[in-house]
Order: C-alpha cells, then sequence, then structure tokens
C-alpha cells in the first residue's frame, strides 16, 4: 500500500525583510518580520508525500529533478514530523506505523525555481504541510511553522493566508520562533502585487549566505535589526490592522531600501538589484507622483525582480501604467487595465525597465495551504 496526500501551497513576500540569523542551524532570525501571502493562481508548489514499505529510502523531488536528502534542513523537517507521528503512533496502537517507513515527495513549482521568487519558502511550506497530512498530525499552522522554519526561515509564513508575522522569538531551542497570522486575507482583500520579473537566473548570493555575511561584517546591521526593524513591526502591524495603504506602502518601500543598504554594507558587498530593479523603484515614484500619494509600494528580495503592491482600486494607475509600459508581456492572462499617460514618468526609466523585465504576474493576497487530495 501505498499511503499519501498533496497540497499547494503559496509564495510570500515579506513587507518586513528577515535578514539575519541567530543560530544557522535551527534559522532563528535577528529580528520579526512580516509577508503578504500571494494567490496561488500563479504562483505556488504543488506537493504530495507518500510513504511505504515499497519504497526503499527517503526521496523528494522537484520539477521532475531528484533532490539530494541528506541536507540538514530537509533532515531537520522529516526528523520533528516523525517524531510528531510516532509520539500518535505510541499514544494509540491502532493507528499505522507510517513513521517509520520511507517518505517520496514529488514536488512542482509553477514559477522559475531560485530566481528570487521565494520558491524555498513555497517548497518547505508545502513539504512540511504535505507530510503533516499524510500523518493526520493535529498540529497547528504556528507549530507547523516551527517545523518549516527549519527548512528555510522565510517558509514559516508560507503556512498561513494573508498578512503574516514571523515573530523573532528569544528562546535558543527556537520553540518561540513561529509564524502567526496578523490578519486573514479577507480582512484587506483588495490588496494586489504585480510581479516583474528581471531575470529568471539563478541569483548570485543565497540568502542563506548572503545574510551570515551581512551579520558577520556591516557596521549597518545591529541598527536595523534593533533599532529599524522593531519600529518598522509596529507601524506594519498596524497599517495592516487599520487597511492604511500609505502608510504600509512607506514603511514596505523603506524596508526594502534598508535591507538592500546592509546587503551594500556587507563586506564584500551584496548586489541584488540591477539597472531594472532602479528603474522599477523610479517608475514606482512616478506612479506616486502622479496620484499625488503612495498608491503603489516596490519591494525587492534576494535578487532583482520588483513586487509592486497596491489596491484594487487603483488597478487602472497602477497595473494600467505598467501595461502600457510594457505591453502585452507573457503572464499578463489577458488582463487590460484602462491605459494611462506615461509621459510624466522618468522616461529613461521607463527604457530601462522595458529592455529588462522579460514577464509579469499579476497576484492577489491569498489564502494558505490548500489540501488537494482526490478523494
Ligand atoms: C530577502 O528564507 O530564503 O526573502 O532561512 O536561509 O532559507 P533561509 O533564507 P530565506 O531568506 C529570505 C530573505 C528575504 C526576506 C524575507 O523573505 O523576509
Amino acid at each position: 500500500t501505498i499511503y499519501q496526500s498533496s497540497t499547494t501551497a503559496p509564495v510570500n513576500i515579506a513587507v518586513v525583510k528577515y535578514w539575519g540569523k541567530r543560530d544557522p542551524k535551527l534559522n532563528l532570525p535577528t529580528n520579526s518580520s512580516i509577508s503578504v501571502t500571494l494567490s496561488q493562481a500563479d504562483l505556488r508548489t504543488h506537493t504530495t508525500a507518500a510513504c511505504s514499505s515499497k519504497f526503499t529510502e527517503d526521496t523528494l523531488e522537484i520539477n521532475s529533478k531528484l533532490q539530494d536528502v541528506s541536507g540538514v534542513r530537509t533532515q531537520a523537517c522529516f526528523r520533528e514530523l516523525r517524531s510528531l507521528r510516532s509520539a500518535l503512533e505510541s499514544a494509540d496502537s491502532s493507528l499505522l506505523k507510517l513513521s517509520t517507513l520511507p517518505l517520496r515527495i514529488v514536488s512542482e513549482n509553477n514559477f522559475p525555481t531560485a530566481a528570487g521568487l521565494a520558491s524555498s519558502a513555497a517548497g518547505f511550506a508545502a513539504l512540511v504541510r504535505a507530510i503533516a497530512n499524510l500523518y493526520e498530525l493535529p498540529a497547528s499552522p504556528t507549530e507547523l511553522s516551527r517545523i518549516a522554519r527549519q527548512g528555510s526561515g522565510s517558509a514559516c509564513r508560507s503556512l498561513f493566508g494573508g498578512y503574516v508575522a514571523w515573530q523573532m522569538g528569544e528562546k535558543d531551542d527556537g520553540s518561540d520562533s513561529v509564524a502567526v497570522e496578523v490578519a486573514p486575507a479577507s480582512h484587506w482583500p483588495t490588496m494586489r502585487a504585480l510581479v516583474l520579473v528581471a531575470s529568471a537566473a539563478q541569483k548570485d548570493v543565497s540568502s542563506t549566505s548572503g545574510m551570515q555575511t551581512t551579520v558577520a561584517t556591516s557596521g549597518l546591521f545591529p541598527h536595523r535589526a534593533k533599532v529599524v526593524v522593531p519600529a518598522a513591526m509596529a507601524k506594519m502591524e498596524r497599517a495592516i490592522l487599520e487597511k492604511d495603504f500609505a502608510t504600509f506602502a512607506d514603511v514596505t518601500m523603506r524596508e526594502s531600501n534598508s535591507f538592500h543598504s546592509v546587503c551594500s554594507d556587507t563586506q564584500p558587498p551584496i548586489f541584488y538589484l540591477n539597472s531594472t530593479s532602479h528603474a522599477a523603484i523610479r517608475v514606482v515614484e512616478g506612479i506616486n507622483k502622479v496620484a499625488g500619494k503612495a498608491i503603489a509600494a516596490y519591494t525587492f528580495d534576494a535578487g532583482p525582480n520588483a513586487v509592486i503592491y497596491f489596491e484594487e482600486e487603483n488597478k487602472d494607475s497602477v497595473a494600467g501604467t505598467v501595461q502600457a509600459l510594457l505591453g502585452g508581456l507573457d503572464g499578463w492572462k489577458g488582463k487590460t487595465f484602462e491605459t494611462q499617460d506615461t509621459t510624466k514618468l522618468d522616461q529613461k526609466a521607463v527604457g530601462v525597465l522595458k529592455e529588462g523585465v522579460t514577464r509579469v504576474i499579476l497576484a492577489s493576497v491569498g489564502e494558505g495551504p490548500i489540501k488537494t487530495d482526490e478523494s
């Protein structure tokens, strides 16, 4: 017999950034963070977890390629989930002894892996959720986030939909470093995100090694972790609860800039943004200037792709402007917006953006993992 369960898990894009570990083994961060979970139509990982006595060893396949499962991250997730299942089996002898069977995990992304599109976040969230479902664990998303965090820090936030905080915690064992819901997607459902893909290539410096070098060498970093981020966390939580887009935008853009500043302050410096990213910043500033207020907010992770947050009511001014500039690029799925006047924008930035963006993905704030078992 093969026992199996499938799930999808979403991508999340941080608006208060995680950058720095106080414990690299457990992925315990030096600061808390907040993200928005994106809708799964365009960005998600689908994972099936199976176990059987017919399997000879644990295996993990991502986009049809067999991965090495011996890494500490995957091992930590397997071990923690097996131990929860094993505790259930000890308490109830009628339960099948699934915890001792080899696991076969098959995972598929519908977006480019390692392009700075948070594939590790959706990937580990889906892996943990799928195995937890297979094992019928009664664990809450917050409890599972403690496990997903050990796969990839940002993955802990992808166990929830909507607006999610990862509380850094204080304990050495990481038991209080978990994700919690700030607000469900339904609280502020009009949030949209436009992803401008500037490169689908693998990123230069992985976030794992990049953030460790920043912690070790950046003089600005302690100020960011101790002063800048705690203030941003408080402001951002309030902005989300009050659906205050102007504050949301201000904190989001400052946070992205602060994160990329400590990257430049790293020795040797880390540059994730390229000329296309800089052009996207100028264009967003132009859009906000024309509107007379912040209706769009840019943010960048460990790569050059821009994510632009905006509200549905401003879709024409934001997505319409981007569409007028970039045209019907692959990924719009036939969506059309009212065409906007783009003559007031920085024309040099417009030229660079047109040159560098290869794909556009439009998403909304979305739900957490969704079980996809057929029966
Ligand atoms: C810039 O979660 O990929 O996207 O814990 O080493 O796997 P590891 O790092 P990862 O780092 C993400 C960094 C970021 C900011 C964020 O998502 O908060």
